[in-house]
């Protein structure tokens, strides 16, 4: 099993709708039962929450799946998970500071790192803009989960047939 984790700040915008964005990929591309995905934030600013009504407003016009409460990361996800994808690059170093010493970072990731359309390295923090922002983040997660998917098609023996 594959198992992966998105992170942004708050975990009720951008890492639950790239969970969902992801799982529906992952999905069509024939691999449920193979990958695992869940999401958490930086901050405890949301803990317990469910997603923010306009990442769920994206979740129903595009006849996703999602069932998530916010919570935290923790230094336990590094070893729970082999991919750790942050949605920027504040996310990216938060996250690289809790990283235990004797733990290499290679499985810390910038999810738009595998956005080949644009160069930009964060998907843009939504929460404070309107429902076109969430839009915007749903069509970099999109891309960037797609072409992720055929990243790990081709890095992870265990995903080939
Ligand atoms: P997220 O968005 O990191 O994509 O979940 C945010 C949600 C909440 C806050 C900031 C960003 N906040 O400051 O409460």
């Amino acid at each position: 099993m594959v198992r992966v984790l998105f992170v942004c700040l708050g975990n009720i915008c951008r890492s639950p709708m790239a969970e969902a964005v992801f799982n529906s990929s992952v999905e069509k591309t024939g691999l449920s039962g193979l990958i695992d995905s869940d999401s958490a934030g930086t901050s405890d600013y949301h803990i317990g929450e469910p997603p923010d009504s306009r990442t769920m407003d994206i979740v129903r016009k595009y006849q996703l799946k999602l069932d998530h409460q916010g919570r935290q990361f923790t230094t336990n996800d590094f070893d729970k998970f082999d991919y750790i994808m942050a949605m920027d690059q504040n996310n990216l170093s938060n996250i690289k500071r809790l990283l235990p010493s004797s733990m290499p970072d290679d499985k810390v990731f910038l999810m738009r790192d595998f956005d080949n359309k644009d160069d930009t390295k964060d998907v843009p923090d939504p929460y404070w803009s309107e429902a076109d922002g969430f839009e915007e983040v749903y069509q970099i997660l999109l891309r960037s989960c797609q072409n992720f998917i055929d990243f790990l098609k081709k890095n992870r023996a265990d995903l080939s047939a």
